[in-house]
């Protein structure tokens, strides 16, 4: 049995649940759920305490998602017999041993074998690796959510503690009066045509949990009735008129500018994460569960993102809070040239755009630093430290989409795509530690040009609905402060 140390223990005293992230050197994934059930948290003073209280912290390892349908386990309930203790999968309720994986509908899911050991005496955790790949590597590990923050959050206390900051009041409710959604599909269009922000985010919130626990347990993307998403998101009057080409904020580059420029993109990305799962899951019906687990947690990050970075800028610069400066849509104009494929969509938006906001991070915090703000950093390196995950997700997606579509090479694929739907090279200076994390080794992108004209991008973007509106008359405008820096 091979092990792969995954953490210090203590570093699993902060939350009960933990997603895990696996890939091997072939490139397979695994998502995996860390549960810790025993809540003795106190520290151990020798190493032979250690260890006896190690062997009693319950720790256990399983697939994160169901093997029944696919939903996703990290809501799931745990309840302990005599005999056995069992996590039960929340959308139809099966029951998985955490020891064997074995359910009493005949069903099993993998579990994976835990050890701590006591190395320099500092008590670390290992686990068993799949069986289906060699030399596993842990590419994330992170808490489920502050639900399972240990202690537990007082009841009182919000789920997630960052409010968004309320420009005007949404008119509408969360959940619609009428025709409430009752699919992931039409969760994701409603919300994509939500133009109200804070509403934008509170949705998002709202779906997501209810898709995490089992209350929303219908994706609908193989229904054939399910809604299609608006060819662009639509956006409040107060924000169109302030929409602009991004070339007059040149220059520009106080900090509040740069916050509400963030904020900008991170709206435009929630509606990016909702937009893969509406407009390519109808043409996809074999997309697995884990897929929409994947982009709901994106479009969950992608809020927070956007919650974070508009409290940042009121508390900063009252002022000018979100709404009171120009803002572009230049994001959209990549979604709009692919959103013809799902290939195209993911190797664009997913591992060019958003793999250039870790190359350019690092130089954003180093402003913030310098400025001496110092919340914003911590608002910065959290969302960094995000965005390695999705592009994580990006890559994790688009070599499955190549190993279905016959077996296609990733790296020749993910080239061609580039050159057909990018105009100009993918620029450097590149993050390539944090970019081969997320598994775009310098093969995937050095040396790349795109080789898509004017007159063909123009064709492409042109006649969609709603793009004049936004006012794209500088097709290839840069996102001038998160990817260009
Ligand atoms: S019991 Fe888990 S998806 Fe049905």
């Amino acid at each position: 049995m091979r092990l792969l140390q995954i953490s210090p223990l203590k570093q699993l005293l902060t939350h009960s649940r933990f997603l895990l992230t696996l890939r091997s050197e072939q490139g397979k994934y695994h998502s995996l759920i860390l549960f810790r059930l025993s809540l003795d948290n106190a520290t151990a003073d020798t190493p032979s305490k250690m260890l006896e209280k190690a062997a009693n912290r319950q720790i256990y390892v399983m697939e994160s998602t169901c093997p029944h349908l696919g939903a996703d386990m990290s809501h799931a309930e745990i309840e302990e017999y005599e005999e056995s203790t069992v996590a039960v999968c929340p959308w139809h309720r099966y029951d998985f041993d955490l020891r064997t994986g074995k359910s009493e509908t005949g069903l099993r899911t993998c579990t994976y074998s835990v050890e701590v050991k006591l190395e320099d005496e500092t008590e670390k955790v290992y686990i068993e690796t799949p069986s289906d790949g060699t030399n596993w590597r842990l590419i994330e590990l992170r808490p489920v959510s502050e639900e399972f923050a240990d202690p537990p959050p007082a009841p009182s206390q919000p789920i997630v503690q960052v409010n968004p900051v309320i420009l005007s009041e949404p008119t509408e409710p969360v959940v619609p009066l009428t025709d409430a959604p009752r699919t992931l599909m039409q969760w994701a269009v409603l919300i994509l045509n939500t133009a109200h922000p804070t509403l934008k985010v509170l949705r998002t919130r709202h779906a997501v949990q209810l898709f995490r626990t089992g209350q929303l347990d219908s994706i609908g993307h193989k229904s054939s009735t399910a809604p299609r998403p608006p060819d662009v998101p639509p956006r409040e009057d107060s924000y169109l008129q302030n929409t602009v080409n991004p070339g007059k904020m040149k220059g520009r580059k106080n900090l509040a500018v740069m916050l509400h420029a963030l904020a900008n993109i991170e709206q435009w990305a929630i509606d990016l994460a909702w937009d893969i799962m509406a407009r390519f899951g109808p043409s996809h019906p074999d997309l697995p569960p884990a897929f929409f687990s994947d982009f709901t947690k994106m479009a969950l990050d992608e809020s927070k993102h956007f919650s974070l970075l508009t409290s940042r800028l009121s508390a900063t610069s009252p002022s000018t809070p979100y709404g009171t400066m120009p803002v572009h849509a230049s994001l959209w104009e990549s979604a709009t040239i692919t959103s013809h494929s799902l290939r195209s969509r993911l190797a664009i938006i997913h591992l060019v755009h958003e793999a250039r906001g870790l190359d350019v991070n690092p130089g954003t915090i180093e402003r913030f630093r310098r400025a001496g703000d110092t919340g914003s950093v911590s608002v910065m390196e959290i969302i960094h430290a995000d965005e390695v995950t999705h592009v994580t997700s990006g890559h994790r997606w688009f070599t499955w989409l190549c190993e279905r579509q016959g077996g296609l090479d990733p790296v020749a694929t993910f080239r061609e795509e580039v050159r057909k739907g990018w105009r100009g090279n993918v620029k450097g200076p590149f993050n390539i530690d944090d970019r081969e994390k997320a598994g775009l080794t310098p093969a995937f992108y050095e040396h790349l040009t795109g080789e898509m004209d004017e007159e063909e991008m123009r064709e492409k973007i042109g006649g969609v609905a709603g793009v004049e509106d936004l006012n794209l008359a500088e097709p290839m405008a840069k996102v001038s402060i998160k990817y260009d820096a």
